[in-house]
């Protein structure tokens, strides 16, 4: 036998071994057996390393830590599915199929366990994994492959079938069961490290590692639960052969995917309701967390009839259980100050186990919030986990009140600098109005040092609290002027990690425009706003001079939303932080400025070759011109790369002003903005004169 044909046959072994072990849970071979058949793969392929190939068992943890994933996006969007949360609601979504089929059509459900973790999606090409990812935010996610390798139960080769098999994509849910759970955390504890809340987060969490080796060491575990086909040119396949879902986890099933084995197929919506009433009885019983079932019409014909509304299948629903209840003691209410300055009471508790993990703390959301259920410190209060993670304070158990317990009164000035606490307009939140409030400023820098944001490595709570603590910055803006002189002043900072954490802050310098506007902490602005904006204003000067209606016009951006950014971008506090930033070499526009910019202030007044001598320039128009009316010449201004806006201010670049012109022209005379005449633009326009 050639060594091509003996590891060949290793490691068809070793992937037999590999299934009846971490799948079937019924292993043939001892563990030493194993080792060997391993160690003897292992060495014929240092020998000949020109055989080794991605699929190999012995590749599981391969690669090197990465800085980053790479995104990829999903050819089908990842949707999510629509949450009932009583029978009568799932009658609704049985009448809503049967309305959109019509009564004489046939149909049947599979009904199946919703597993508490985080969507994956798996491609193989030619029968091998190709890629993994995340869901991310259904439409793109993170490629993390060599993560998803190191889960033993995910074949890194499927086998073939005739006529051969084209790609395939494979979608489930990544888990890790309580007993992981608990030896992840106890380890943490042990290293003084911060615990996580339950296994999704776990679960999140030893997905997002850049080291492919610490993800091995997490017993993660995976079900699939979809399977689509694509023909030669990629598109989706019907296969007629596999038309039910219950198939198709079978099908699954044999090609050694791990799939749950609890799933059922009923005809009535009865038995349905049954089922899942079953289930969260017993869920309890389960290893790991689930927290619903997941209800799906079984012909996959039908799903495509029904089709999907713009985030969830019509063919699917989720059947939501009721949160989960305990009881403990109420220790303490602390405030927390946010990075708007919002202070949040939060409940200390006496920890206690819920649903898969042990709780020690939950938001009490505001004073309203406290009042109103009256809960008192020392009370043993009744604490509920819904369908999200975070667990809240039901009530107070009054049976159970102290003598001489007192209501809660709300601090009238900050815990951390004193300030007096003031209200704003209607809200119920009290804030801290202190700007350089040290609580606050933590909590940008958190935010935008972390992950979802700018995503500085090394630039975790410790550090920041140094940072801060030595007052070495004052602002997020002065990341970026950080001296390796003065990171070593700090305690336990050496050389290496003071020069890992200025890369990691150079590194960030390449973000883009979206990820830095969701970082600066704008109230309201998160990832997908931030994304929104980016894609319709393409530069961090235009976002700062929108009007509140421009802003509103772009898709998902409401009145609050265009409000906040409005007033973020009229304090002078962030401008000067935009400013640093700028100054910094942080990408201020979409893309990145062209070649020989050296910095992003400066504007490339190229785009697609042509000229567009107005470029981010905010132009308002106002009063008769001669020659075009005013929805022309705004028409024109947009082709030359300007934005029109309808109101004078200091953000106005010119004000173009014809006959009649009235206060507009007024107020820009007293701001000094630039006033031109129809000529004048044209000749701007045209490049004749330059701005
Ligand atoms: S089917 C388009 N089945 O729940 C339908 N999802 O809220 C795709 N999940 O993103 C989902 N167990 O992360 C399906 N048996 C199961 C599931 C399941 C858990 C998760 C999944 C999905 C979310 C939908």
């Amino acid at each position: 036998m050639s060594p091509a044909e003996r590891i060949d046959v290793l490691r068809r072994e070793i992937r037999s071994h590999d299934h009846r072990y971490f799948v079937l849970a019924d292993p043939v071979i001892s563990d030493p057996e194993y080792d060997m058949l391993v160690k003897e793969l292992q060495d014929l392929e240092s020998t000949h390393p020109d055989l080794i190939t991605p699929d190999s068992p012995t590749q599981r943890v391969g690669g090197s830590p990465s800085s980053s994933f790479p995104v990829v996006r999903h050819p089908v969007p990842m949707l999510s599915i629509g949450n009932t949360y009583n029978d009568e609601e799932i009658r609704d979504f049985d009448r809503r199929i049967r309305d959109l089929l019509g009564p004489e059509r046939e149909y049947a459900y599979a009904v199946e366990l919703k597993i508490d973790g985080v969507a994956v999606s798996l491609r193989y090409e030619n029968g091998a994994l190709a890629l993994g990812a995340t869901r991310g935010d259904g439409e793109q996610g993170d490629d993390i492959t060599a993560n998803l390798r190191t889960i033993r139960s995910i074949p890194l080769r499927i086998a073939e079938e005739e006529p051969l098999l084209n790609n395939i994509e494979v979608r489930g849910e990544v888990y890790l069961p309580h007993e992981g759970f608990e030896a992840l955390n106890a380890s943490r504890a042990e290293r003084e490290e911060p615990l996580f809340a339950n296994p999704r987060n776990a679960t999140a969490g030893s997905l997002k590692l850049r080291d492919p080796r610490g993800v091995a060491e997490r017993p993660l575990q995976v079900f699939l639960y979809t399977l689509r086909f694509e023909d030669e040119a990629g598109a989706l396949a019907a296969r007629s052969d596999l038309d039910s879902h219950f198939q198709r986890l079978h099908w699954l099933a044999g090609k050694g995917f791990p799939t749950n084995r609890e799933a059922r197929r009923f005809a009535a919506i009865d038995e349905v309701i049954g089922f899942c009433h079953d289930w969260e009885e017993r869920r309890s019983t389960l290893s790991y967390d689930i927290d619903g079932m997941v209800i799906k019409v079984d012909s996959i014909g039908l799903h495509g009839e029904l089709g999907a509304t713009m985030k969830s299948p019509r063919w699917a629903i989720a059947s939501k259980f009721a949160a989960q209840r305990a009881r403990t003691r109420l220790t303490d209410i602390r405030l927390q100050v946010g990075r708007t300055g919002v202070v949040t009471p939060v409940a200390e508790l006496e920890p206690v186990f819920l649903a898969g993990s042990t709780i020690s703390r939950a938001t009490l959301h505001n004073e309203e919030e406290i009042q109103r259920k009256d809960l008192r410190v020392g009370d043993t209060v009744w604490i509920e986990k819904g369908g999200d993670v975070i667990p809240k304070v039901v009530s107070a158990d009054l049976d159970e009140r102290e003598e001489g317990s007192t209501p809660f009164e709300m601090p009238t000035a900050c815990p951390v600098c004193e300030t007096k606490l003031v209200r704003v307009g209607e809200e119920v939140a009290w804030r801290c109005g202190n700007a350089a409030c040290p609580a606050q400023t933590q909590a940008r820098v958190t935010h935008f040092t972390g992950r979802n944001a700018m995503d500085i490595e090394g630039f975790g709570p410790a550090v920041t609290e140094q940072i801060l603590g030595n007052g070495l910055i004052g602002d997020v803006g002065d990341i970026y002027s950080l001296t390796r002189e003065q990171l070593w002043t700090l305690e336990r900072m050496g050389e290496r990690s003071a020069d890992n954490l200025l890369g990691g802050i150079e590194a960030s310098k390449e973000r883009p425009l979206d990820r830095l506007l969701f970082s600066l902490g704008i109230p309201h602005v998160g990832e997908r706003a931030a994304r929104q904006i980016a894609a319709h204003f393409h530069s961090i000067d235009t976002i700062g001079a929108a009007t509140e209606g421009e802003l509103v016009a772009v898709p998902e951006i409401g009145p609050k939303i265009a409000e906040s950014i409005v007033s973020f971008f009229q304090n002078e506090r962030n401008l000067k932080i935009i400013e640093k930033l700028k100054d910094a070499g942080l990408r201020m526009e979409l893309e990145a400025p062209a070649d020989g910019a050296d910095s992003g202030t400066e504007y490339g007044a190229e785009s697609g070759g042509e000229t567009r001598a107005l470029t981010d320039k905010i132009v308002v128009i106002t009063g008769t011109l001669p020659n075009y009316s005013r929805e022309e010449m705004a028409g024109r201004i947009e082709a030359a790369g300007g934005r029109v806006t309808s109101s004078v201010s200091k953000k106005t670049d010119y004000l173009v002003a014809g006959e009649n012109a009235g206060s507009k022209l007024k107020k820009a005379q007293s701001l000094g903005v630039e006033i031109l005449n129809e000529e004048e633009t044209e000749a701007l326009i045209s490049g004749e004169r330059s701005p």
